[in-house]
């Protein structure tokens, strides 16, 4: 095996998680047109979006990344979006004002279409058909008809994506980013709710702030930072078919970009360093992210690293640990240790969702917000005791009024899951609880500088 790195070089690897297309030619028609189709993003903003996380590993900054667990194609209506990109507007506000820290705001949204699963089948009272991939392999209903591998699906999620960022891009750039516009991105549900009546209060505060400056003579009109937000897009990269054929190489570099979102993460199922996945990350010049889990090692991770960022670029590479609450004391530390040693200096980013997934006493698949709030607490806990950066929060949530997570100042219960649980895929933080989680991520970043000033 050579270490010479093409597109197609992770085909000699094995490849987990990857669909068994019955159609070998409609694959490879697929794969033609979504070669011959412009990328989505462009390696400048892929360069910029690596330039912005190095300053997170700098401790400069603070990196916000979220969205849903998996998007989906019949949820293409702009109020889900827009929902998704207010809330992650309001809880950059809350850090940004609240911790004076500047926030790279990054969503899982505008390709997160595929889903690895434990099994490739499932069976249901004797019938066995392939297990759901997401929305970009096969279709969720219980037929074989849905759940055969479709090529067709791949060219669906590109133009799916292309639509959603466009619309990213408008609500970035076209106003309604405008600190001036504060008090609109509470969505009515929640403001009524603590958070809400919490954050209207900020929001009171930063248009005060503006008119003071305003009336001292500062020109809003001429500081275009306050008018538009800088926003970037990432997803898993699962299905390499879809990564590859979106890949291009730059005129001007001669380096390869995914050109599918700015930043690509590989999952705990398919960080193994012989792997196909890892085999086509290391060859992108994107930011890419790693999901560690609780049992990863210091000997796994740092030949991974080696193997991904074997130039040690600063802001190459975002370590996303999902070990749980309560794992994560004791595992997090030698590995910080371990990364440390070596000189490296990664974007640790915490994801308190993944970790701390179980499953209701009336059968819903649920999360704790207090076991999600004790997974960030222990995070920055960690970090400040090994001297590193707290870097990053990394959930799963949606602007849409749902249940599916318990507890938070709502007080959601069991019986509360039942009321409008809608998530296809992971439960999600709704747009109270997600402002709950960066009020208190405010107030740990806002403490964590204050000790380091
Ligand atoms: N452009 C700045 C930033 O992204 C300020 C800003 C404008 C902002 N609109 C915002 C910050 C919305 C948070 C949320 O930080
Ligand atoms: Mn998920």
């Amino acid at each position: 095996m050579t270490d010479s790195w093409t597109p197609p070089s992770w085909r000699q690897r094995k490849a987990r998680q990857l669909p068994a297309y019955p159609d070998a030619a409609a694959l490879a028609g697929a794969e033609a047109q979504l070669a011959a189709w412009p990328p989505l993003i462009f390696p400048g903003e892929a360069d910029a979006l690596r330039e912005r996380l190095a300053r997170v590993a700098r401790g400069e900054a603070f990196l916000l990344q979220g969205g849903d667990c998996a998007e989906s194609f019949d949820e293409l209506g702009g109020a889900t979006v827009a929902g998704t990109f207010r809330v992650i507007l309001q809880m950059a506000v809350v850090l940004t004002y609240g911790a004076a820290c500047p926030v790279v705001k990054l969503g899982r949204i505008a390709g997160q279409f595929a889903k690895p699963r434990s099994s490739d089948v499932e069976t249901i009272d004797g019938t066995t058909l392939p297990s759901y991939r997401g929305d970009i392999v096969n279709g969720s209903e219980f037929t074989a008809a849905a759940r055969t591998p479709d090529p067709q699906r791949l060219l669906r999620a590109y133009s799916h994506s292309a639509t959603v960022l466009n619309l990213l891009r408008a609500l970035a750039q076209g106003g309604f980013a405008d600190l001036h516009q504060v008090h609109r991105w509470t969505a009515d549900f929640v403001r009524q709710s603590p958070q809400g009546e919490r954050f209207e209060a900020l929001a009171g505060r930063i248009t005060d702030c503006l008119a003071f400056m305003e009336a001292c003579g500062f020109d809003a009109a001429r500081t275009p930072q306050l008018h538009a937000v800088e926003f970037w897009t990432s997803h898993e990269a699962l299905h390499l078919h879809y990564e590859e054929a979106l890949t291009r190489r730059d005129e001007a570099s001669g380096r390869f970009y995914g050109g599918s979102a700015h930043l690509l993460w590989i999952g705990e199922r398919t960080r193994e360093i012989a792997g196909a996945h890892v085999e086509f990350l290391r060859g992108i010049a994107n930011p890419i992210g790693v999901k560690l889990g609780p049992k990863v090692t210091a000997d796994e991770l740092l030949p991974l690293l080696d193997r991904l960022d074997p130039q040690q670029q600063p802001g190459r590479v975002v370590l996303i640990t999902r070990m749980g609450a309560g794992r994560l004391p004791e595992r997090l530390p030698a590995l910080v240790r371990a990364v440390k040693a070596t000189g490296r200096a990664p974007v640790w980013c915490c994801d308190p969702m993944h970790g701390n997934t179980v499953t209701s006493g009336n059968g819903y698949k649920t999360r704790d917000f207090a076991n999600i709030a004790t997974e960030v607490r222990d995070f920055f806990a960690v970090h400040a005791a090994e001297g590193s950066q707290a870097g990053g929060l990394h959930f799963e949530m949606t602007g849409q009024d749902v249940t599916e997570c318990r507890g938070g100042a709502q007080g959601l219960t069991d019986e509360s899951l039942a009321q409008r649980y809608r998530s296809a895929c992971d439960p999600r933080l709704n747009g109270s609880q997600s402002l709950e989680l960066a009020f208190m991520v405010a107030e740990m970043l806002k403490a964590g500088r204050r000790q380091a000033a």
